[in-house]
């Protein structure tokens, strides 16, 4: 009886066996055949006999990255060894696996890498060379960093059709991704791992994480992005501007809240600690209109009036929930605020209020052209932590896109007292003309700066 029931179980087992281990020699030599063409094509001599291999008189081949293309071979050589240890020591333990299991073993541990391998040396680009021209070593920046096909797909330039010019009147579009992607590798890549049109995973957080990080801008993606089960309508905007809004509307699974009211100042656990109280509507209904006991607290009022009229569209760069949009709002000026959800649904919170908020980080120059804004508002966000020479970036982008008479209010800036004269340089140094200037001690050894700035006409 025992015998019977083995019986079609071990034959199946032998069948499998020499399946295995003629797809194992297989294995081999297919990465023996790839390698050595790849030998023959010169990857494995150092870089002097690389250049003489390829073009014998020419000295060009800096453009090739060759770095990460030996990290490609590197990689795809790394599975196939592993691969093949998985299926030698396999072939010891053979006889006692069943069925299923072979199968699922075949399919995860064989087929996958073996395909993922073999997609990965047919995507090595190799450098296009042009027999007429001695420049052309072209290869796609960044492209054989990356092994995950999607991430590839998408850094790859996307040519016209043939012999046409796009309105930009360039032959092909790049799309971007933040050089310092190449750092975390393992978590774009881990970002970019989804099924072309299904639903992606909940992972805004690892994307905002690969953004701030400096992968940014990050790839676009080919899925379906997650939304709130249950979404509801927003309030008209009479209402919307200074009401906590439905907190349905909002996905709360990456946060320590569940709900707006849990993110109230009194509770430790809200999970953000940046603008303490910012949730809470009638602590930010005070601020930017009531007469402030600190010289540093202007207000929306006061500083309006000094360009009555000229004051229409421009930037809040900080940390918050949309409430100084809101009140320029009331005042007919259009404001967008950028917005990072540090810990709290702080886009979505602004964007249910009915103000535009921008999901950008500290890295990225603005979106904006030179010279088109009115105002440039800052607070909360920047501050004593930051490095002078990104500040000094950051400062001369916002002189870019400020426009002469243009305002730049500097709203409770903060830093050790010792740092204030740096500082203090770095905001002077535009020779704005100073509207504001105003100082006050935020503790013992920490001063807040604010001041009202007006960019002068360059008439260069
Ligand atoms: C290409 O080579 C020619 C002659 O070898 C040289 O004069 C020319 O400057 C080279 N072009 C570039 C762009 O380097
Ligand atoms: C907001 O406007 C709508 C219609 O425009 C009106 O029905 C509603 O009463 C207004 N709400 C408030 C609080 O003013
Ligand atoms: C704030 O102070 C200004 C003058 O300094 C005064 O005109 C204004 O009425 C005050 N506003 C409030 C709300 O107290
Ligand atoms: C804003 O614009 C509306 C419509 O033009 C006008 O009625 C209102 O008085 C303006 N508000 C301010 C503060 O200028």
């Amino acid at each position: 009886m025992g015998k019977l029931l083995c019986f079609p179980k071990c034959r199946f087992g032998r069948v499998f066996g020499w399946l295995q281990i003629m797809l194992g020699v297989l294995v081999i030599i297919v990465s023996i055949s790839t390698l050595s063409r790849f030998y023959e094509a010169g990857f494995f001599l150092n870089k002097d006999d690389i250049c003489r291999h390829f073009y014998s008189p020419i000295d060009n081949y800096e453009f090739i990255d060759f770095r990460s293309l030996k990290a490609r071979v590197d990689e795809v050589l790394d599975k196939m060894e592993s691969l093949q240890e998985k299926l030698e020591s396999t072939l010891q333990r053979m006889d006692n696996i069943p069925k299923l299991e072979y199968k699922k073993f075949l399919k995860n541990e064989v087929i996958k890498p073996l395909y993922d391998a073999h997609i990965a040396l047919r995507q090595i680009r190799m450098p296009r060379i042009d027999e007429n021209d001695n420049t052309t070593l072209k290869e796609d920046p960044l492209i054989n960093t990356f092994v995950i096909e999607e991430i590839r797909k998408y850094i790859t330039p996307k040519e016209n059709r043939v012999g046409k010019i796009n309105i930009y009147g360039t032959e092909k579009i790049y799309n971007t991704v933040g050089h310092a992607c190449v750092l975390m590798k393992k978590e774009l890549e881990e970002y970019m791992d989804y099924e072309i049109g299904s639903y992606c995973k909940d992972d805004w957080i690892l994307g905002q994480k690969l953004m701030i990080n400096g992968c940014d801008p990050l790839p676009r993606r080919r899925c379906l992005t997650r939304a709130s089960k249950l979404s509801l309508k927003p309030y008209p905007i009479n209402e919307s501007l200074w009401r906590i809004p439905e907190g349905r509307n909002v996905r709360w699974s990456n946060y320590q809240c569940r709900n707006f009211e849990c993110l109230s100042s009194k509770n430790p656990k809200r999970g953000y600690s940046k603008c303490t109280g910012c949730f809470e509507m009638d602590k930010e209904k005070l601020k930017w209109v009531t007469n402030s006991s600190l010289p540093i607290d202007f207000t929306i009022k006061d500083v309006l009036g000094i360009k009555p009229g000229e004051m229409r569209i421009g930037l809040d760069f900080g940390f918050g929930t949309g409430t100084f949009a809101a009140r320029m709002r009331e005042e007919n000026v259009t404001i967008v605020s950028t917005a990072l959800n540090l810990g709290a649904p702080f886009n979505e919170m602004i964007a249910l209020r009915g103000l535009v908020p921008l999901y950008v980080t500290l890295n990225q120059r603005l979106p904006f052209f030179d010279n088109t804004m009115d105002l440039i508002h800052t607070t909360g966000f920047m501050d004593g932590w930051i490095d002078l020479q990104l500040l000094d970036f950051i400062l001369f982008d916002w002189d870019r896109v400020l426009r002469p008479g243009g305002l730049l209010w500097i709203d409770r800036f903060f830093c050790k007292r010792k740092d204030l004269d740096d500082y203090m340089y770095m905001f002077l140094q535009f020779r704005y003309r100073k509207h504001k200037w105003a100082i006050a001690p935020k503790s013992k050894d920490e001063v807040f700066l604010s001041a009202l700035l007006e960019k002068p006409p360059r008439t260069l």
